[in-house]
């Protein structure tokens, strides 16, 4: 039988995660707040497969079939019936968090796995709402999904031994290499990337630098395939911004402090590519 996944939030982490579990052969549903952000994260999905399509990847009919196993909703309760796992990826709000996953608690029976996407907050804590933490885990991937190899799994303290057995099972057959990680603030990858974006933010912010000569750098000098500040533009300036705070409130320490010049980023609506300019300017149209 077809197991499904229920991806709550159709954005760019969810539509990439919806994406490679279609393609796995799952079926998916995704939910949103409004039917437009299902439709766009629905439409965004097809593109990508119709051009593997285009590419010889897929054939009509496996195009056909994956899209037959994808669907939206903005109806939680209809979206997780009979799913065997929920990922979360709604905004980086703990509030949020709490909210949905105490929702999902209740909603799906106990031995269904309700993953977070989260990139900073800590497992425990949002497991801490639900009656059942032990089916509670981190599952984060990384932009863009489909390309991005690695996932990060992180056991919260009560998350039991079935739980991440299931996931990293899941991950593997979502075609990621997952590596079990502490639940500690920014888990592996953020720890370092949010103090490298802070670094090149806070160069650019007193004038040691220009964007351009630190993704020249680091990509001529440290064979990075993308410079430190294509990839916040990628990710969204906005995400990394709530990332660095989230890492600085949890934390303490004066390190992940955010630069100032995310603030003025933020006030000045540059998110990076999905507002057309962010380090960079992008042609959107
Ligand atoms: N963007 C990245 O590079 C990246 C990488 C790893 C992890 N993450 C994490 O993934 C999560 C999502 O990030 P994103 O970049 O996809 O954000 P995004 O802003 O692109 O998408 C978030 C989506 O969640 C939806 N949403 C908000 N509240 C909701 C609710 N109550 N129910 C259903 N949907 C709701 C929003 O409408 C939006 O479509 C965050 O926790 C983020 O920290 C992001």
């Amino acid at each position: 039988m077809t197991e499904k996944i229920a991806v709550m939030g159709a954005g760019t982490m969810g539509s990439g995660i919806a994406q490679i579990a279609v393609e796995a052969g799952f079926a998916v549903t995704v939910v949103d707040t409004e039917q437009a952000f299902v439709d766009r994260g629905i439409g965004g999905i097809k593109k990508f497969l119709e051009k593997k399509v285009a590419k010889g990847t897929y054939t009509q009919e496996q195009f056909k079939a994956m899209d037959g196993r994808l669907s939206g909703t903005t109806d939680i309760k209809k979206a997780v019936e009979g799913a065997v796992m929920v990922v979360e990826a709604v905004f980086e709000n703990i509030d949020l968090k709490k909210e949905i996953f105490q929702k999902l608690d209740g909603l799906c029976p106990k031995e269904v796995i309700l993953a977070s996407n989260t990139s900073t907050l800590s497992i425990s804590v949002i497991a801490g709402v639900t009656k059942n933490p032990s089916r509670v885990i981190g599952t984060h991937y990384f932009s863009p999904v489909p390309l991005m190899r690695l996932v990060e799994v992180i056991r919260g303290k009560e998350t039991s031994d079935a739980t991440a057995a299931k996931t990293v099972e899941l991950c593997k057959k979502f075609g990621k290499t997952p590596i079990v990680v502490k639940d500690i603030p920014g888990f592996i990858v953020n720890r370092f990337l949010c103090l490298i974006y802070n670094e090149a933010a806070n160069m650019i912010h007193n004038g040691s630098a220009s964007a351009q000569d630190i993704d020249m750098a680091m990509k001529l000098g440290c064979n990075w395939p993308m410079g430190i500040t294509e990839i916040i533009d990628l990710a969204g300036v906005d995400v990394c911004a709530f990332a660095m705070e989230a890492m600085y409130q949890m934390t303490g320490e004066e390190r992940y402090k955010p630069s100032p010049l995310f603030a003025k980023m933020l006030a000045e609506k540059k998110l990076g590519r999905k507002t057309g300019e962010g380090f960079y300017k992008y042609n959107n149209k």
